[in-house]
């Protein structure tokens, strides 16, 4: 039977007893269960090949493919390499991703439902695991707003910008990623999603705002929703509503990007192999009506 264990934070549990080279549709449930209710889980002490991986994933739904779509898997183009790996002197993955409070997919049409992250390598210095991953609750934060901000955005749009991590990564992070082309931006452009969203599959009130992408509050002079974003994004990632996860090797990590946002915290250095394969599942179309 799964055992499910709660990290004692405002989300985050850890699912063990369970093998995904067997798993049946009703430990499938007892995991989708527990994802929607802790908003992250980490499968602990996983063995599978990519094949599983996807396959498992598609269970969630469609798979996202990267739309900077260096690394990718050369047999799978739905699962990105996330390596500081090097192989003849060149990258074998992205080495720097998620270094700042996002959602995954936020900026598509339709949003990231979940992401899911096997440890293949982790960190490890002094028998100190490095490399921490942080999350966020959504439904927790949304809760603590004082009214008037739940009012203030009570069914507005903002906008999600896929540029705008990328860019900052460059200009702020000191990052070596190739900039944008004009190609890659086109298949991005900005999208809009209500900022106080409807979870599609729980029905969770969750608020939907990250610093990584959203841009803009619609209907709001520009300074005004400046400030309120900027309002947001400090509240939303208060210690309070916190989880940081600590890898163990061979977990594979799932989040909810509706209920959740996250952040790579880094701090581990080349010579120190963090290596790891990823899949994004979008939002069923469906359930956006
Ligand atoms: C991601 C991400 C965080 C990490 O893969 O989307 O943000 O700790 N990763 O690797
Ligand atoms: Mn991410």
């Amino acid at each position: 039977m799964v055992t499910v264990t709660p990290s004692g934070a405002a989300l985050g549990a850890r699912v063990s007893d369970l093998d995904l080279n067997r798993l049946d549709d009703a430990m499938f449930a007892a995991v989708e269960a527990a994802l929607h209710r802790h908003g992250v889980i980490a499968l602990s002490d996983q063995h599978i090949d990519e094949d599983v991986l996807v396959a498992f994933s598609r269970r969630f739904g469609k798979l996202e493919i990267n739309v900077t779509s260096a690394f990718q898997h050369p047999k799978h183009p739905e699962l990105l390499i996330l390596s500081n790996r090097t192989r003849d002197g060149k990258a074998v993955g992205l080495a720097d991703a998620g270094q700042g409070w996002h959602a995954d997919n936020s900026y598509n049409r339709l949003p990231g439902r979940a992401s899911i992250l096997y440890a293949l390598e982790v960190p490890v210095r002094d028998g100190q695991v490095l490399g921490d991953t942080l999350f966020a609750d959504m439904r927790v934060a949304y809760k603590a707003l004082p009214d008037d901000v739940k009012q203030r955005i009570e069914g507005r749009l903002a906008v999600h910008d896929f540029a705008k991590f990328y860019d900052d990564m460059i200009k702020n992070k000191g990052s070596k990623r190739p900039p944008l082309t004009d190609t890659q931006r086109a298949a991005r452009p900005p999208v809009q999603h209500p900022l106080v969203m409807r979870h599609p599959y729980t029905g969770d009130t969750c608020l939907y705002a990250d610093p990584g992408y959203t841009t803009r509050i619609l209907g709001l002079p520009e300074a005004e929703s400046d400030q309120l974003l900027e309002f947001l994004f400090a509240h939303e990632t208060r210690d309070a509503f916190i989880y940081r996860h600590k890898w163990r090797l061979h977990d594979i990590l799932i989040w909810d990007n509706c209920s959740t946002i996250h952040m790579a915290t880094g701090g581990y250095r080349p010579d120190e192999p963090r290596h790891m394969m990823r899949t994004q599942v979008q939002v069923d179309a469906a359930r956006m009506q």
